[in-house]
């Protein structure tokens, strides 16, 4: 029998056109990327996608019809200190606060069969003994309907099989620290039946490190324990844990009377035995194991009659509290009538009201989808996660990066900018008094942080409080005094202004700031090892702060630094477009050895995109020098799916034994599309006004519309969430997506489209209205919340061009420039544009 995973992918390599095959050759010598793998019309490939998930938008839902995806397709379920990552077929793990320290339960990274484990239920008939899961996945018999659904902050399972349909709804409730499995059975047939459902989770040992080290014999230190109100609690208690005290127990419960339990996986899945065939369910029933040391699980077994037409909910609860009094204090919660609706129903809340401030309507449904749903979703996600856990990164060393963190805080700003000014103050308590940050750090292990200096990492902070600035118009907030990481405090401000200064500090023999440990691109460390090397790239993000520096000294009361930042700003604009330029794009950094690293002299690594897109977006470039720059992003760099980071890729550069990176061509950081790079295309393209080009640049890496473009099989990730890059045309595997999830695509992905496409950005004076859209759009809308007030915007194009304000109308009144007033005593206002 053929494996319908691989008729997926015949059926996108017989597509008449196809260039390259699923897995074979797609490598180009020439300097202008190929075409990307998949053939055939954008239908059938649609069409194609459209056997695998469906988009719902009306209920902010994505559903998938096959379990087969080429990865786990994830989801995650928080309540920000309860965490759940889960895949579209039910695998994936439970953490609380941390996924170093606090993993209570077991995923297996990378090993075999894939996504396991999970928080599974298991569904027997009590008659046959024969049982299957709602997720589809482990046991080895499927049920004969089946598809699941991830929606905002909760994940649903509908599956049937010998007529008893089964929905099992996921959640992290705002009410308790648990994960919620919300189970209704319905037995549509006309006989009685009689059910085991068992609820399955495997217990990791919380130090996920010190599990792979010292498992044999800290597994002996923790327990499994039957508590007479029918639970089970699991306390990992080890020698020379972190945070003892603060690491809390584990409980796993039923609203439902238990007909048994397992504390014992060995007991519950048996030996030489998996997730798909537990020896308790074959053989009769869980055997009330608990363990004082061994490998700890969670099985909880109930026993449903269902009469004919019958419906009944099962609810199980995975759960965290500190001690044994809150256990009983959340179990008595938790089997409250209406715990599990009221628990729904405010999460609900929660997401309609963050995703209420912002709603567009746009000629192109994928973006208006990405705009209103899954990019600020994503975002919040990688604001509340960092780069901690995913498919792809196993959670075991970064906490919180310290320019990662500052760049999700824009797209949380506009949602939440309480959220964002909590995570400001405590991204500058990293901050030394001479202006430097940590690289990462650890608020919830405690652990000590990793202090490497980067030239780039301090001055994030700053682009973050403008926007929290602009949004809330609280200047009060540069008055806060915040501590700093080496002792004493001082006004926001002052941190920021110490950041520049600690820049000032460090500039180079050339002028340029000095690369340090790396800038944004984190290999650049091979080529500044000694110490001399610049970075060119961070003379323009400089460039960008200082901008941004001027109005922060006005607003904290301090006008007579502006004329510092506007020397300084001159200075470096001087440098970027003199020994910055290379005649066709600017360079990309000065090498140790004084040689530039980005020029048309050397046969690898000639040209890098950040440094023509931060040439527009620092307003540093002369004029010519930087539409030169964003044409030869055009021409060079740019392919179907996205724009690479650099051309050629690197083997051999610049020294065949030790090359700048050791990734291999057109993967990661050498020549892959890097989409967090892109998305600084689009808002130059933008502040050049080219409104087609920046589309372009935007819609080629909406992942359902990439992935469309590359084919299913070759692109693998959610087409839902952003990736961090996508393998370049130098690979055999262009289009592969890597990384998805958690990265500093989402946030710029999400300034990109709504700041500056659509062109509605917070300014401290206002709301700015200066779209830059492809001149074929006839118009959209947006309602805003800003500063209290909704702003019902309507743009129209009826002369087709992408930028160019005619005329504001406010409420029907004429409007002088751009700026849309902040209006204190109104709930909303009417605002028509006219390009
Ligand atoms: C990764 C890192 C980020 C870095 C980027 C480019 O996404 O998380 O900090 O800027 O790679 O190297």
């Amino acid at each position: 029998m053929s494996n319908p995973k691989w008729r997926g992918a015949r059926l996108m390599t017989k597509q008449p056109g196809t260039i390259h095959p699923a897995g074979h050759s797609g490598r180009t010598q020439s300097n202008k990327a190929a075409k990307p793998a998949a053939g055939g019309s954008a239908f059938a490939r649609e069409q194609e996608l459209d056997q695998y998930f469906t988009f719902r938008d009306d209920a902010k839902e994505v559903e998938f019809k096959r379990h087969d995806m080429p990865t786990p397709w994830l989801n995650y379920l928080s309540n920000g200190t309860f965490h759940t990552m889960l895949s579209h077929a039910g695998g994936g793990l439970a953490f609380y606060k941390s996924p170093q320290i606090w993993r209570i339960t077991r995923y297996r990274f990378f090993h075999l069969p894939t996504d396991r484990s999970g928080p599974y239920i298991y569904l027997q008939d009590a008659g046959t003994g024969s049982y299957w899961c709602p997720t589809y996945e482990p046991a080895f018999q499927k049920p004969q309907e089946w598809k699941s659904s991830h929606g905002m902050g909760y994940t649903r399972f509908e599956a049937a099989q010998d007529e008893v349909s089964a929905k099992t709804v996921y959640f992290v409730g705002p009410f308790e620290n648990s994960l919620i499995w919300n189970l209704t059975l319905t037995n549509h047939s006309t006989e009685v039946k009689e059910l085991n459902v068992y609820a399955y989770a495997e217990f990791g040992m919380m130090e996920f490190m010190r599990e792979l080290q010292w498992q044999c014999y800290n597994k002996h230190q923790v327990s499994v324990q039957y508590h007479d109100k029918e639970a089970l609690i699991y306390k990992y208690g080890v020698e020379n844990q972190p945070k003892p005290d603060e690491t809390p127990l584990v409980y796993m419960m039923s609203d439902a009377p238990l007909a048994g339990y397992d504390g014992d996986r060995e007991e519950f899945i048996g030996s030489y035995r998996s997730e798909s065939n537990p020896a308790a369910v074959e053989q009769g029933g869980c055997t009330g194991s608990t363990i004082l040391g061994g490998d700890p699980c969670g099985a909880l077994q109930v026993q449903v009659r269902l009469q004919p037409g019958e419906t009944r909910t099962v609810n199980f609860f995975l759960g965290t509290a500190m001690n044994e009094a809150e256990i009983e204090q959340a179990i008595g919660h938790s089997r409250e009538a209406d715990f599990v609706t009221r628990s729904f129903a405010a999460l609900k809340e929660n997401w309609d009201s963050y995703l209420g401030a912002w709603n567009c309507e746009l000629p192109d449904k994928d973006a208006q989808r990405m705009i209103n749903i899954w990019n600020p979703y994503q975002s919040q996600r990688n604001f509340l996660f960092s780069r901690n856990i995913s498919f792809y990164a196993t959670g075991t060393f970064r906490g919180v990066g310290y320019r990662d963190t500052a760049q999700d805080i824009l797209a949380v700003a506009p949602l939440d900018p309480e959220a964002a000014k909590d995570k400001v103050r405590l991204l500058l308590g990293q901050q030394y008094q001479d202006g430097h940050v940590n690289h990462y750090f650890f608020p919830n292990e405690g652990w000590d942080p990793v202090t490497s200096i980067h030239s780039d990492d301090h001055l994030w902070t700053a682009l973050a409080v403008w926007d929290i600035l602009a949004e809330t118009g609280d200047a009060g907030f540069l008055q806060e005094s915040l501590p700093f990481y080496d002792g004493g405090e001082a006004p926001l401000y002052d941190h920021l202004k110490r950041a520049v200064d600690f820049t000032v500090s460090r500039l180079g023999p050339n002028g340029f700031p000095l690369m340090l440990r790396s800038d944004w691109n984190d290999q650049l460390f091979r080529v500044c090892r000694e110490g001399r090397g610049e970075s060119i790239w961070t003379a323009m993000q400089f460039g960008t702060v200082l901008l941004r520096m001027k109005d922060l000294a006005a607003a904290a009361g301090h006008p007579e630094h502006a004329a510092d930042y506007d020397r300084l700003y001159e200075e470096q604009k001087r440098l970027v477009n003199t020994l910055g330029w290379d005649g066709q794009w600017f360079r990309r950094a000065v090498m140790d050895d004084g040689r530039y690293l980005g020029t048309a002299e050397h046969d690898e690594a000639q040209i890098w995109l950040n440094a023509q897109t931060w040439a527009t977006l620092s307003g540093m470039g002369e004029p010519d020098k930087a539409l030169q720059a964003m044409d030869s992003v055009r021409d060079i760099l740019d392919t179907e799916l996205g724009i690479k980071k650099l051309h050629p890729s690197i083997t051999n550069f610049p020294d065949p034994a030790d090359p700048l990176t050791n990734y291999n061509k057109g993967t990661g950081e050498n020549g892959a599309v890097f989409c967090h790079a892109n998305t600084w295309a689009i808002i130059a393209e933008c502040m050049l006004g080219r409104g087609d080009q920046a589309y372009k640049y935007y819609r080629q890496l909406i992942p359902n519309i990439a992935m469309e473009q590359a084919g299913l099989w070759r692109y693998k990730a959610e087409p839902y969430v952003y990736a961090s890059n996508l393998f370049g045309p130098e690979s055999d595997r262009f289009g592969l997506a890597n990384v998805s999830w958690l990265t500093g695509t989402a946030a710029w992905m999400y300034v990109a489209a709504t700041q500056y496409i659509m062109g509605i950005k917070p300014v401290l004076g206002g709301l700015s209205v200066n779209p830059c859209i492809p001149s074929s759009w006839e118009g959209f809308s947006v309602s805003r919340r800003f500063r209290g007030c909704l702003y019902e915007i309507t743009v129209k194009n009826e002369s087709g061009v992408c930028t160019g304000v005619k005329e504001i109308r406010v409420d029907g009144e004429l409007l002088a420039g751009t700026v849309v007033p902040v209006y204190p005593d109104r709930s909303s206002v009417k605002v028509e544009v006219l390009l």
